[in-house]
């Protein structure tokens, strides 16, 4: 059976923003004019996972609202007879199947993923960051997916960092996936430990954990046994450490692979201006002008 799942977390505080997420989830904040969390929920429905579980917490209403239809708005736009935005406005509320599951309090990633279990019961899921956003024209959570499916175990997405940075993400120590000879494809790997926001010194690689996971349904029983970790949070890292040294017909196993393409953390000021930028150049409405703007603009920085 392939996999139909996914899981979007989306309930934490998302204090690096503050204050525009005092009211506002920051998977609300808009790339150009969409909200983050719909370029994750388009991306996860492109791969085929048309059945979407939302993990939300505080503002709740906003993201639900989001992928509704809003019938007054429609109607307002069909009587203008505005076709493009009345399309733009369809759009959100026809991806996929899109449920929510309250968080209650922001415990921590892995206890957001813990409150999917009940909708994803034993099958393998994916769990895409709300707050994460992978370039469409690059490839890689179809290639998780396959890895999956060929191990059974769990498979997280890997990114190359400098050293100085890896005590922002958690860190894993991997090493060559067995059975692929000299025809195989070196950015997949098996992990054989992972480490929360470990300090440079300590880091096993400069290899960080971004945010794509598919995991095997065992995870579930694993969270429930994890105690809060780093920042008293249940750490999903943790969980995944766990995983990695269970045997695989006890649904066990971590495999990576390692990420080349764009990605940006949106809950980051610097790199949420970086995707906007970045977004905004390559639209092909947008583009032309905002680039001969920023191409003069740029004349004038130090
Ligand atoms: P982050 O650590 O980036 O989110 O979690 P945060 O805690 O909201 O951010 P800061 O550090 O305070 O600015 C990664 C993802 O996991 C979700 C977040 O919404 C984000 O999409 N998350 C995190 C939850 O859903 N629940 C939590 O308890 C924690």
């Amino acid at each position: 059976m392939t996999i139909q799942k996914a899981v979007i977390p989306a309930a934490g505080l998302g204090t690096r923003f503050l204050p525009a997420t005092k009211a506002t989830p920051k998977e609300m904040l808009p790339i150009v004019d969409k909200p983050a969390i719909q370029y994750v929920v388009e991306e996860a429905v492109r791969a085929g996972l048309d059945d979407v579980l939302l993990i939300t917490g505080r503002s709740k209403r906003s993201l639900a609202d989001h992928f509704d239809a809003a019938p007054e708005l429609e109607q307002a736009l069909e009587a203008k007879g505005d076709t493009e935005r009345l399309a733009k406005v369809r759009a959100s509320s026809e991806l996929g199947h899109v449920h929510f599951v309250r968080q209650g309090q922001p415990k921590g990633l892995g206890h957001a993923v813990l409150q999917a279990k009940h909708h994803v019961g034993h099958e393998p899921f994916a769990v895409l960051l709300g707050d994460d956003l992978i370039d469409e024209r690059d490839e890689l959570l179809s290639t998780m997916l396959t890895l999956q499916e060929r191990t059974g175990g769990s498979v997280i997405a890997l990114l190359e960092v400098p050293p100085s940075q890896i005590s922002l993400y958690g860190c894993a120590a991997v090493e060559p996936l067995a059975g692929q000879g000299s025809g195989g494809d070196a950015d997949q790997v098996r992990v054989t430990a992972l480490v929360e926001k470990p300090d440079a010194d300590e880091a096993p690689s400069n290899l960080a954990i971004i945010g794509r996971y598919v995991l095997n349904a065992a995870v579930f029983d694993v969270l429930e046994r994890t105690e809060p970790g780093r920042g008293g949070e249940i750490q999903l890292t943790d969980a995944l450490a766990t995983l990695a040294d269970l045997p695989t017909e006890q649904g066990g196993g971590v495999y990576g692979v390692v990420f080349r393409g764009r990605r940006y953390d949106t809950g980051d000021r610097l790199d949420y201006l970086k995707a906007v930028v970045q977004i905004a150049s390559d639209r092909p409405d947008l583009g032309p002008d905002f680039r001969s703007w920023l191409t003069e603009y740029a004349t004038t920085l130090d």
